[in-house]
């Protein structure tokens, strides 16, 4: 069967590919051949010889568009909130001191284990929804709130039929928020979802005192979840109210055994050397990096470690430790953004406000700030097929209405986002 060859016309491109400011081809096209880009140019540069097998052409209006945007760090699957924690942290409570009564992750881990499986696909599809109105098409999901094998699998599970039951539309039969598609209708997905297994999140009540004895534990789930087919990475929480350093590197030295990419939360609240033991291991990236210092830096530079920027959890902890900017751009370790959502640190749910905030509060460029949720975000899942419009790639990207890409992260409490293109086709939610 030969695949449809579609022309899409009529847009400038901030395509991030190849070195000029921000891969910005004026008056551009592309052409689609099934879920993949078969050229992107100036539209005057169209190639000639494929005219005339072009059976659908989409005219863009003029409208800038982006690649499709990469949330590449959320724990998006949990139960429960935790408002009155913010309170709490209003009145002069540290985010610690909760955590170290019992509260913080462990609360989240209680109200977890206590939803079923049903409400848990619920409420992360609402919030999966609220991130791809913005133009999200790929989506990375921590576990990390079950602690235990079966609750971390069941976990991981609805992030998979997440990413199985957000499907493309509009689609014969189907009515608009049907979770699943009509018996016999085999329909495209509407994002990817890449599921992170963090189950060195926290200490769970059951092992209080124990932590090595849990973190054999998380080991020997590993290859059995692994087998499952629910994991694409694995992440841990190298940290004081975490895991130590010992302790990350055996969780480290278990993913490699299996094969399994590595990713670290590293130097949140302080400074551990967790980043240069990530690098050590060609983590795809180290997460957080307020307290990172400058071998750790360096370590990350060396191994190509994408530095992943969660101004959320800076901006909701009311931090004032700065991840150190300058060092990472003058070692030129990619930066990536992402909206870390969870219902402790970073209950948002807006990557275009991430993008504002990257450049008001770390100061990123808003050049640096798209590439860090489209092109770099895409390096810290290890997927090589997106974050950038250029041949080869898949066809997910966004209409934007706006006249210029710094605009995506000027406007803030506001939606630009006009039009969603997954694998060449359009996304209707
Ligand atoms: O990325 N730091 C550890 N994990 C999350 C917060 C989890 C929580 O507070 O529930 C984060 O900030
Ligand atoms: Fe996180």
């Amino acid at each position: 069967m030969t695949q449809t060859l579609s022309l899409w016309r009529n847009a400038n491109l901030a395509t991030l590919s190849g070195s000029s400011s921000w891969g910005w081809i004026e008056q551009g096209a592309m052409l689609t051949q099934g879920e993949t880009l078969l050229w992107v140019g100036a539209e005057a540069d169209l190639p000639i010889d494929q005219a005339p097998f072009i059976t659908h052409t989409h005219d863009l209006g003029g409208a800038l568009v982006t690649p499709g945007l990469i949330d590449c760090h959320t724990h998006l699957v949990y139960g429960g909130q935790r408002a009155t924690e913010f309170e709490m942290r209003l009145q002069g409570e540290s985010y610690e001191a909760i955590h170290r009564a019992g509260g913080g992750i462990r609360s989240t881990v209680a109200a977890t284990r206590a939803a079923t499986d049903a409400q848990l696909l619920a409420s992360a599809r609402k919030r999966a929804l609220a991130l791809m109105s913005e133009g999200v098409t790929t989506l990375e999901i921590k576990s990390g709130y079950g602690l235990s094998l079966e609750q971390e699998a069941r976990c991981l599970s609805v992030a998979r039929q997440l990413g199985k039951s957000l499907l493309l539309g509009p689609v014969p039969n189907r009515r608009k928020n049907d979770i699943a598609p009509a018996a016999g209708l085999a329909l495209p997905a509407a994002i990817t979802v890449r599921t992170t297994f963090l189950g060195a999140h926290a200490l769970p009540p059951e092992f209080e005192g124990r932590s090595d004895d849990y973190v054999d534990a998380v080991c020997a789930w590993m290859p059995e979840l692994q087998a499952r087919g629910l994991v694409d990475a694995v992440d841990a929480f190298c940290e004081n109210i975490g895991f130590s350093l010992a302790q990350t590197r055996r969780v480290f030295e278990t993913a490699r055994r299996l094969g399994l990419p590595v990713k670290l939360h590293a130097e949140q609240l302080s400074d551990q050397g967790g980043a240069a033991l990530a690098a050590e291991f060609g983590a795809l990236s180290c997460d957080h990096l307020e307290h990172l210092n400058p071998n750790g830096v360096a370590a990350m530079a060396r191994a190509g470690t994408v530095a992943v920027l969660l101004p959320g959890a800076y901006y909701f902890l009311r931090d004032t430790q700065l991840p150190p900017i300058a060092t990472l751009r003058a070692a030129g370790v990619p930066m990536a953004i992402a909206s870390d959502h969870n219902p402790g640190s970073s209950p948002g749910l807006s990557l275009l406000l991430m993008l504002n905030m990257a450049c008001t509060l770390f100061r990123l460029t808003p050049e640096e700030a798209l590439r860090g949720v489209t092109v770099h975000a895409a390096r810290a899942l290890g997927l090589k097929d997106r974050g950038q419009l250029a041949a080869g790639q898949r066809a997910d990207f966004c209409v934007w209405d706006v006249e210029h890409p710094n605009e995506l992260a000027y406007w803030f409490g506001h939606n630009p986002c006009q039009r969603v293109i997954v694998g060449a086709q359009e996304r209707i939610l």
